[in-house]
């Protein structure tokens, strides 16, 4: 911790664990440093990044002014998977933000995140740390893979919990906004905000050319290498057509695969199954959905059908970034 803070406190970069995805983090007040992690992630500098504090008193310095709902919000879901867009301060350089007014804040509810943001001197700048463009990094592995040589240090945390990104609401407008679905989900907003809009970019399906408030969100994202399908409908039909599509690549000698749920891989006929975890288990889903991109990658599948996964409480996050992955290819079985 002393080293990590030290690398952070002359200008460096560290990787660190959080509850959701790992991050990628510098020295959020420090405009050298945001500029080091736009170059290590090959990203375009337009895309602002979250603030990671680790104690709520911290968000007074850099915000101008924090609004009752998300006092309410931070009371409730902070620590945890939660980003909220305020008012920056003058404190805040906009080399941090993307070149925007406004900043985004989370604290992070893993104990080896805050204790490394108060070791840092408590504003940590942390995007996802995988390249840009790829799965989000689930295990100090997966940063390893992406970021080799371009940084001195990984705090190893294990496995993400969540191992989705945190949801993102903007409290700047006129109303609440969802930005990016996460494991706060909808329904857990509007109990304490009331109404939420939710922005049309993350609808998924309908919308690939909305313009999306968050600038992130406007990004190919989470692509693997083959191309991925959706298949979605009646399950069963979904498997009979999945078993279809994949007797045709494997006829013709191509690497295909098949991402399932634990109640359904024994259905498929097909050389590679992934099961991504149970239907009636909610996180272990989104825990596996980023590491099984990644091993597509690594096994070099040129083609993968996966079910759509639209559970009760995280469908809106996991289908976010499964649409996004498969860059809106999806299949009615
Ligand atoms: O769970 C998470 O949020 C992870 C961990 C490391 O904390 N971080 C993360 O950061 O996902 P990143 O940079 O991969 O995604 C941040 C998203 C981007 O889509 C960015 O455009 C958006 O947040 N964002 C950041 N600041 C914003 C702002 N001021 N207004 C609107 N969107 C913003
Ligand atoms: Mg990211």
């Amino acid at each position: 911790m002393e080293l990590a803070g030290q690398i952070i406190r002359d200008g460096g970069l560290v990787a660190m664990p959080t509850e959701t995805v790992y991050g990628l983090a510098g020295d959020a007040l420090n405009p050298e440093s945001s500029k080091k992690i736009y170059a290590a992630k090959g990203r375009p500098s337009d895309n602002p990044l979250i603030v990671h504090i680790a104690d709520i008193e911290a968000i007074d310095k850099i915000v101008s002014d924090v609004p009752k709902g998300a006092r309410e919000l931070a009371a409730k879901y902070w620590p945890g998977p939660l980003t909220m867009v305020f008012h920056k301060s003058d404190i805040v350089p906009l080399t941090t933000t993307g070149g925007l007014e406004t900043v985004a804040v989370r604290m992070p509810s893993n104990e080896i995140a805050r204790e490394f943001i108060r070791a840092a001197g408590g504003y940590i700048a942390a995007p996802s740390a995988n390249k840009s463009g790829r799965p989000s990094c689930t295990t100090a592995e997966h940063v390893f893979n992406d970021m080799n040589g371009e940084i001195p240090l990984i705090i190893d945390g294990g496995a993400g919990g969540i191992g989705i990104e945190s949801t993102i609401v903007d409290l700047t407008g006129d109303k609440p906004c969802l930005l990016r679905p996460g494991a706060i989900n909808l329904d857990m907003l509007k109990e304490v905000l009331g109404e939420v809009e939710v922005d049309p970019s993350i609808g998924g399906v309908e919308s690939p050319d909305a313009h999306p408030k968050a600038p992130g969100m406007k990004y190919k994202h989470y692509a693997p290498a083959g191309e991925l399908y959706i298949v979605e409908g009646d399950m069963q039909a979904v498997c009979d057509k999945i078993n279809l599509l994949v007797e045709d690549h494997e006829k013709r000698g191509e690497t295909v695969a098949v991402i399932a749920s634990n109640e359904t891989k024994s259905k498929y006929r097909c050389k590679i199954v992934r099961d991504i975890g149970s239907r009636s288990d909610e996180i272990s889903i989104s825990h596996n959905l980023f590491a099984i991109l990644r091993e597509m990658d690594d096994a070099k599948v040129s083609t993968i059908y996966t079910e759509a996964f639209d559970t009760p409480i995280l469908g809106m996050a996991i289908m976010n970034r499964l649409i996004r992955a498969a860059g809106h290819k999806i299949i009615k079985a």
